[in-house]
């Protein structure tokens, strides 16, 4: 937002700030109707005013979409009718925009159209930018055709008194926080609380002698605000019809979803609600198995048939990618020839460690097999995602309007109907772009987002965005109700309120500072002669293999091309990488990722996000500043500068000894893929799949299980037992699993294991071992199932 300028503050007394916003105003050529316009805004202002308008002038249609890329304080954009096309200052190189329509010819578009036309071009790059059309064309006739492009359609002579409030509105809709200002008028209430909640109104610290201090420290407020649902007052999560209701339907619209829901357990718990509501007990779900371990719990829970995708490994450095679109392709083949056809993919996009997919590509692809298919992208990382258009055209959301809308449309069915009229073998489903049937395919997109991870909420903080055309409303309440908390905290929700306003107000500007601060850090560390010997910036070349990058970009950003390989990449590659996920490979300073973290966190002040054992990962938000960068940066180099000391006066056996760890760090080591479920747990033993909600049930029995050393494991695998996991073993973080319950266990993964520098690897008992079933145990089950399968039942 622009700094306000002291004339307009000195004006009026104002009990709270003005905001200064700019409005372009498109098609006003002449300085003379620039001041008349001017001069007719401040005419129109009024002390009552929350906005003061800055117009900003552009003549033509290409100034215009320039402007929308560079001008980040743009709030409303009006379009006056009869603009020229070309600009006399810049000329607009329309290859790398991705717009859709601007590909067609615009200089056959009659003048006429060009508005509309412009209209819905920065509606697909801006689309929280408000915007009027001001014509003296057929405007009923237009309002007719484009209605949802603009919010008011004005005719030239008439009613343009309206323009001005509309624009004021348009503005307050999204500033407006309506569960933030309710849990702040609460909290000014002089309550007298009878309720359970002692530490309302801060009573029970503030009265105390032992703990009245350390109070302090929050404020006041955060106690004033804390209230129960069940006392009145408040809206409820559990039942919203007030401010909470109307702050989630802000926020669909913010996202580009139909239905949008807070949860305040993080992501885990968004994860779980939405995995209830659609899978039932024995239905088939697909999933890459280094999805968040919230993923694999809900699975257990839901006692589905679970078939693992191994994402593609880079073993350099210790990390998973993604799930190649081929063996999702060629899974769902396979179990819809075996009759259990698949209900469920989960895909993490984009992941930890900023591997993204294309998921309109994926969706379109899958849904042309099986066209009932639900999808869940848990975007845990991906929140700020929709607020830049490069970003944008790959979220779960954006991805499933321009899927609905590509199903309803004419021309798709036409181009159906000639893909389908060819022969379908495997080879070409495996090879060849789909097209899903327009009659049959339905569009069921869920995400799952931590908006605190990367916009401006509270910790545990998270939406599920919802696009789903066989939504059931019933499912996913009781789903949303199971793991609610009948005490959800306000202060999260009305934190989730913000993030949403901030980001309709000023996400896109925050998320290019964002991505230009982490290109800065990437080549400032790339290009320094000192950090280069010991640091190297992975790029998307290191972490996307060249058969999943058609544009062979190997970097996104550099001097001479700016950002057109970043665009063009992100327009046609499988998997891209999020710059912003900054993965910095340190062998040869010697030391692992964890004792790096360590050292940054301990000595340092510097918090970084996961490691592995040869690279440290470091992210650029919307909170992130130039300092920031600067700083990392100088510690960066002090260490640097500390090996480069360290190298100067090794002895011999320390150079040896210094050798030896960097050569083991540098060694590739390989990354287990998903070994296979027991046959006692596999309920078809044809396909790949396993029953997770078995083995869990039978894991929580101590009789069934026991302990066993990791070395011991290796022993008795060697000695020809069939060792299997009764735990979901997850190193944190990732937090992704190497062992889930019913998993053969085998040495790959005993050696990987092994090979991890995390503290914290849930569901492995360091002192006692590794929680597997006895021999007994599933020798049982698999004679039950032999009986079973012989008195008529399934095996
Ligand atoms: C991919 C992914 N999904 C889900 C989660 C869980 O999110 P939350 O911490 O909001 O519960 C995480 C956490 O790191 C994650 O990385």
């Amino acid at each position: 937002m622009a700094a306000l300028p002291r004339s307009f503050v000195d004006q009026t007394y104002r009990h709270q700030p003005l905001h200064c916003i700019e409005v372009l105003i498109v098609g006003v050529t002449s300085a003379l109707e620039q001041k008349a316009l001017r001069r007719r805004l401040q005419r129109k202002r009024s002390v009552d005013d929350d906005f003061v308008i800055h117009p900003v002038f552009v003549r033509s249609f290409e100034d215009t979409l320039h402007e929308m890329r560079v001008n980040a304080n743009l709030q409303a954009v009006v379009i006056h009718g009869g603009f020229p096309l070309h600009s006399q200052d810049c000329h607009l190189a329309t290859s790398h925009w991705g717009l859709e329509g601007l590909d067609a010819d615009i200089e056959a578009v009659p003048e006429s159209e060009r508005g509309p036309m412009l209209g819905r071009l920065i509606a697909q790059l801006r689309p929280e930018l408000d915007l009027y059309l001001v014509t003296d064309g057929n405007v009923e006739e237009i309002a007719a055709r484009t209605g949802e492009t603009f919010k008011r359609i004005f005719f030239r002579e008439e009613d343009c008194d309206e323009l001005y409030p509309s624009i004021m509105r348009g503005l307050a809709q999204r500033y407006d926080t309506p569960f933030f200002f309710a849990v702040r008028d609460h909290a000014k209430l002089p309550v007298s609380n009878f309720h359970a909640l002692p530490v309302s109104r801060g009573k029970s610290i503030r009265n105390s002698n032992w703990i009245r201090d350390r109070a302090q420290f929050y404020g006041t407020n955060l106690f004033l605000a804390e209230t129960s649902a069940t006392s009145g007052g408040l809206d409820s999560l559990l039942d919203p019809h007030g401010p909470l209701k109307i702050a989630q339907e802000y926020a669909a619209r913010a996202f580009g979803s139909k239905r949008s829901f807070f949860v305040t357990n993080g992501t885990s718990t968004a994860n779980k609600i939405v995995m209830q509501a659609l899978i039932r007990r024995g239905d088939v779900v697909l999933v890459d198995r280094n999805c968040h371990k919230s993923v694999h719990h809900a699975l257990m829970l839901a006692g589905a048939r679970v078939c693992y995708l191994d994402a593609y490994p880079r073993n350099d450095y210790s990390m998973y990618g993604a799930v190649d679109l081929r063996e999702l392709k060629r899974k769902l083949l396979v179990f819809n020839r075996a009759g259990a056809p698949v209900r469920l993919v989960i895909l993490t996009n984009c992941t930890f460690d900023g591997i993204i997919y294309s998921p309109k590509r994926v969706m379109m692809e899958c849904l042309a097999i099986a066209p009932h298919l639900a999808f869940l992208w848990d975007e845990a990382w991906f929140a700020f995602a929709h607020f830049n258009p490069t970003y944008r055209q790959r979220t779960a959301m954006e991805s499933a309007a321009k899927l609905s809308g590509m199903l309803q449309d004419s021309d798709y069915a036409a181009r159906y109907e000639a893909f389908n009229a060819e022969a379908q073998d495997d080879e070409r489903i495996l090879n060849t772009r789909l097209l899903p049937d327009p009659s049959k395919a339905r569009v069921r997109v869920y995400a799952t987002q931590s908006t605190h991870k990367t916009l401006s909420a509270l910790r545990q903080a998270s939406m599920i965005h919802i696009w789903d055309q066989n939504f059931n409303e019933k499912a996913f309440s009781d789903a949303y109700k199971t793991h609610t908390s009948t005490s959800p905290s306000y202060q999260i929700l009305a934190t989730l309120d913000l993030a949403r306003a901030q980001v309709e107000l000023e996400g896109y500007k925050l998320v290019q500072h964002q991505l230009e601060l982490a290109m800065s850090l990437r080549q400032r560390v790339s290009g320094d002669p000192l950090l280069t010997k010991y640091i190297r910036v992975l790029g998307v070349g290191d972490l996307v293999p060249a058969e999943y990058r058609e544009s062979n970009a190997e970097s996104y950003f550099d001097e001479k091309s700016g950002w057109s390989n970043f665009e063009k990449a992100w327009r046609t590659d499988e998997f891209v990488l999020d710059p912003t996920h900054i993965t910095l490979e340190i062998s040869a300073t010697g030391l692992s990722g964890d004792t790096l973290k360590k050292h940054l966190m301990d000595k340092c002040d510097i918090q970084i996000n996961k490691t592995t054992r040869n690279t440290i990962l470091a992210m650029t938000t919307i909170g992130t500043t130039r300092s920031d960068v600067a700083n990392f940066i100088q510690v960066l180099r002090k260490i640097a500068l500390d090996c480069e000391e360290k190298g100067r006066n090794f002895s011999k056996i320390e150079r040896s000894f210094h050798d030896d760890k960097v050569r083991s760090l540098t060694l590739e080591q390989p990354l287990p893929d998903f070994s296979s479920f027991h046959p006692a747990f596999r309920p078809n033993m044809e396909i790949g799949d396993g029953d997770m909600g078995l083995a869990n049930d039978l894991a929580m029995e101590d009789d069934n299980c026991e302990y066993l050393q990791p070395a011991d494991a290796e022993r008795a695998i060697s000695g020809g037992r069939v060792v299997v996991s009764a735990s979901l073993v997850v190193p944190y973080p990732p937090g992704s699993p190497i062992l889930v319950p019913g998993q053969v266990i085998d040495i790959p993964s005993l050696k990987y294991l092994d090979g991890l520098d995390v503290r914290e690897i849930h569901g492995f008992d360091r002192e006692r071992g590794l929680w597997v079933f006895t021999e007994e145990t599933l020798s049982r089950i698999l004679d039950e199932r032999k009986s079973t399968a012989e008195h008529g039942g399934t095996s």
